[in-house]
């Protein structure tokens, strides 16, 4: 120990100046030694406001999958996809952490707070995308950051650090949430829905004050507050909607597969399918979301795992937007069909519509018209942007094959069976491909020459007549290349 180190030692009795060796911070630098000595939370009050971010986010969680399949925007859809994500993987966290400091029975299955429940209550009948919006975004995702930022400043950073940890990092990704939620207000609220929505959003603010905020930290009013959205009790919609930009839903006229997979054609025009299949993967969420609203009571882990995937089958469909873009294809021209997820939904129980799921991945991963040949395509396209879609839908792909062996073959008996139920359920979803021509939902145009002129032209090249000639349907062949059952 140097002199000047030893120095130190007469003020180690006063607070204030309080310093470590050399000068360190002490208490690895969370906090002060004064304020180490006069603040923090008893274990139940810490408990009592994790219970509460805990259920707040199971709730929230709820109503961003709830509002997927019916949400016409695109972003929206994605956005919700990407928040139910976040909201998921912080459930866990809390729940783990009330576990630790607690003997069973947690009561993390109770609702804190009956006005807490009808304040999300509210949110998830939501009428319009305004009031959705604004319920999420300007009520509930504030109350909980706020929420969050409180039990951060009131806490003992070193006594109770695991909950320290898990609120700072989950205020980290819900400040991001709040962020674009600002943005999406701006660009979807008109100042008239404001005002029309006034009333619902201060009997949103007196419910939450009748909790007494969303953590219990103000005294509750214990207000009665009327149910105005939720007087009738939510019923889950699971038709899938799209916004006007997605013209032509039922066309299913140009079969990606049947180009993709043919070594005989080259592989520059296959990156514009490979970016066709990404994007029509909107309807991927749209199924997993209603698979989740439907199937309440399994274990958390289960949510959060299918929600994880949900969010990486919307990070699919903008990489082949990305993918659009980048080749100045006007994705908007490009029937992005929703039969598949529309059929799901409406034809299939919840448990059936993951068996088609299960059955759909497994067959992603032989070598041969799996994820590892259109990654080889992609690369053959000499396209880095391509190949990098590809690489990482590849390695997505691995981890949901893994989820639906932890969580769909346990429930059908073995691998074998799941996927033999699977295939005879996808079969099962009526695919009229005739009848709808004929009933007028679709001409099932052939949108592939405008898209490949389209993207000709980015390359600088002309046109290839047998390329440009491609007009292959799916009247008779399912995407796996299996001739569809009569
Ligand atoms: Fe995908
Ligand atoms: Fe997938």
């Amino acid at each position: 120990m140097t002199a000047s180190h030893e120095s130190n030692d007469n003020t180690q009795c006063s607070s204030s100046s309080y310093r470590g060796y050399a000068g360190l911070p002490p208490l690895v630098g969370l906090e002060t030694m004064e304020a180490a000595q006069n603040k923090g939370l008893t274990v139940a009050e810490s408990v009592a406001r994790l219970k509460r971010f805990h259920w707040a986010l199971k709730r929230l969680h709820g109503i961003f999958v709830a509002r997927i399949a019916s949400t016409p925007i695109y972003e929206l859809k994605m956005a919700f996809g990407l928040h139910a994500h976040y909201c998921a993987e912080h459930v866990g966290e809390f729940a783990k952490r009330v576990r630790e400091m607690r003997q069973p029975p947690y009561g993390l299955e109770v609702c804190p707070d009956p006005g807490l429940d009808q304040f999300f209550d509210e949110i998830l009948s939501a009428p319009t995308i305004e009031a959705l919006v604004l319920g999420l975004y300007q009520q509930a995702i504030p109350a909980m950051t706020a929420a969050l930022s409180r039990m951060i400043a009131d806490t003992h950073k070193l006594f109770d650090h695991p909950s320290y940890r898990v609120c700072r990092l989950t205020l980290v990704e819900m400040e991001d949430v709040l962020h674009y939620g600002e943005q999406a207000i701006a660009c979807l609220v008109s100042e008239s829905d404001r005002a029309a929505l006034r009333d619902w959003s201060s009997s949103q603010d007196r419910l939450l004050a009748a909790a007494g905020g969303l953590d219990g930290t103000e005294t509750p009013t214990g207000e009665s507050v009327e149910r105005m959205f939720s007087a009738v009790p939510y019923r889950y919609d699971g038709v899938p909607q799209r916004d006007q930009r997605f013209k032509d839903p039922y066309n299913m006229g140009v079969n990606a597969e049947a180009m993709l997979f043919n070594p005989e054609v080259a592989p520059l025009p296959k990156s514009i399918m490979l970016y066709f299949k990404r994007m029509r993967e909107i309807d991927v969420p749209e199924v997993m979301s209603s698979i989740l609203a439907e199937t309440p009571g399994k274990p958390w882990e289960y949510s959060r795992d299918m929600t994880r995937q949900l969010w990486d089958e919307a990070r699919h469909a903008m990489m082949g937007e990305i993918g659009f873009v980048s080749l100045g294809i006007d994705w908007t021209k490009i029937p992005l069909n929703f039969t598949w997820s529309l059929g799901m939904n409406t034809q299939l129980t919840a448990m059936d519509r993951h068996a088609v799921l299960f059955t759909i991945e497994q067959g992603l991963m032989p070598k041969k018209n799996g994820k590892e040949n259109e990654w080889e395509i992609a690369v053959a396209t000499e396209n880095p942007l391509a190949a990098m879609i590809q690489d990482y839908d590849w390695a997505d792909e691995i981890l949901h094959a893994r989820i639906g062996r932890d969580w769909l073959v346990p429930e059908l008996g073995s691998q074998k069976e799941a996927l033999a139920y699977g295939d005879k359920t996808w079969s099962r979803i009526l695919v009229d491909w005739a009848k709808w021509r004929e009933d007028g939902l679709t001409q099932h145009r052939n949108w592939w020459p405008d898209a490949y002129r389209q993207a000709c032209v980015h390359w600088g090249i002309e046109p290839d007549p047998s390329i440009l000639a491609y007009n292959t349907t799916y009247e008779n062949t399912r995407a796996d290349l299996k001739q569809v059952a009569g």
